[in-house]
């Protein structure tokens, strides 16, 4: 275990660039805000200046609206598709001068990773004292949420886009983009010269991504115009539950600070509200699970993801419910054949072990979950995720994602994606040290 984690430090010392992480070499060379969070998390064990600086370079790049960015381009690089130039997020009004950055958002990690570094800090005072810096960004960025992204005043906030849902290429999203008539657009994709194809999202998939941009881009990303016109606006259990779990962290933390109640005030109703709606509408009492609900289109999407399992990390579902979920999680994604946890259900026809989000198991959803079940009180289900995720790694090395079966893993090849990847390091430290 010494050894796995020294080299789990050393390639996430060997992504680091001096004021953030990339989440590994070629396929990602710029800073990802999701990413970015997890990394914190893996450096607060062992060098938390690292992890600060990680977390206040993505705040730099904070819009005048509370937007945070899914891509920072620090440099200029032409190994990554579709880059600074093809995003432009220079034509909204309130983006940042400074950086230059997608026009879409990542699920909203940064709250409770700040909760994490304080855990795991061995200097409380001085930790407090660097949240209390950085906190007020971070609640603006969920007000930025609250205000612009819940057109029907749920406390569900919405994403317009598969890659602001961090699961590209879920076959949850097939449902929608079957309502697109998504040109034939010719472009140079870059990240099939670095992993096989195989692996990645197709060339259709990327033509829908694409058009669902450039329809932002037309309206200059206003909110107001991608609510009214995109044509993907899902609410996602798991980007809502990363922001229900971030607005518990953000009350906890001002709390610690001192002082802050009219903004802990309105953290309490929003994560009232929230949690709510989250319980009466994303989940499916027959599936046994939350699933997603495409707003576009007024229908739920009817599909068991890893996403579904994640409200546990945010308390979200009754003892009672979790137990039901567990249960289906188990049944469906828990066999002796298969890694805990698949991402998309692996008794369905949809199914691909292979193929990024379309059910290779991936660290950080692992991690959500394993914490999750182990707040609900499910040990033995948890210690198998953090086996599961150990094995995986000390076979296969730090990969990007992972064959969920298990035969698959006899030559060291069932690893997919990119290698020496940062979050797949950092949690495993995180993993390893809980
Ligand atoms: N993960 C996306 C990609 O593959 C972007 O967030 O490019």
């Amino acid at each position: 275990m010494i050894k796995l984690q020294e080299q789990a430090i050393e390639v996430l010392n060997n992504n680091w660039t001096g004021s953030f992480s990339i989440p590994c070499a070629n396929l990602y060379p710029f800073q990802w805000k999701w990413d970015s969070g997890f990394i914190a998390i893996g450096f607060a064990h062992f060098d938390m200046p690292k992890a600060e600086k990680e977390i206040s370079t993505l705040l730099d790049a904070q819009w005048e609206n509370g937007f945070i960015p899914h891509i920072v381009f620090h440099t200029e690089n032409d190994s990554y598709f579709p880059g600074a130039s093809f995003h432009r997020s220079d034509l909204h009004p309130l983006a940042s001068k400074k950086y230059k950055s997608t026009g879409m958002v990542q699920p909203p990690v940064t709250g409770f990773v700040l909760e994490e570094m304080y855990k795991v800090s061995n200097n409380k005072e001085a930790s407090l004292k660097y949240i209390a810096s950085v906190i007020d960004k971070v609640y603006f960025n969920h007000e930025y949420f609250y205000k612009n992204r819940d057109p029907q005043n749920e406390g569900l906030v919405y994403i317009y886009h598969n890659w602001e849902s961090g699961t590209d290429n879920s076959p949850i999203w097939d449902d929608i983009f079957e309502t697109m008539d998504s040109p034939d657009y010719t472009f140079e994709r870059r990240d099939t010269t670095h992993v096989d194809a195989a692996q990645r999202p197709s060339k259709r998939e990327y033509d829908h991504y694409l058009h669902i941009i450039e329809i932002a881009k037309e309206h200059n990303y206003s909110d107001e115009k991608i609510a009214e016109l995109s044509p993907f606006l899902v609410q996602d259990p798991l980007f809502n539950t990363m922001l229900i779990k971030s607005n518990e962290s953000l009350i906890a933390l001002y709390k610690l600070i001192g002082g802050n109640n009219d903004k802990i005030e309105q953290l309490e109703k929003w994560q009232e509200k929230s949690k709510k709606s989250f319980n009466n509408k994303l989940y499916d009492e027959e599936l046994g699970a939350y699933i997603h609900y495409d707003l576009r289109n007024e229908k739920p999407l009817r599909h068991v993801s890893s996403s579904s399992f994640s409200p546990l990390f945010a308390g979200i579902p009754s003892n009672e419910r979790a137990q039901k979920m567990v249960t289906v999680m188990m049944d469906k994604f828990g066999n002796e054949n298969q890694y805990l946890c698949a991402s998309f259900d692996p008794t369905s026809n949809r199914f691909n072990p292979k193929k990024y989000w379309r059910g290779p198991v991936w660290i950080n959803l692992n991690w959500i979950l394993y914490n999750g079940l182990k707040a609900y009180g499910f040990k033995d289900i948890a210690a198998r995720v953090k086996q599961d995720t150990i094995d995986m790694i000390e076979k296969n090395g730090f990969y990007e994602y992972f064959d969920s079966r298990k035969e698959m893993h006899t030559d060291g090849k069932a690893g997919y994606g990119g290698n020496h990847f940062s979050w797949s390091a950092a949690l495993l430290i995180d993993m390893l040290k809980n």
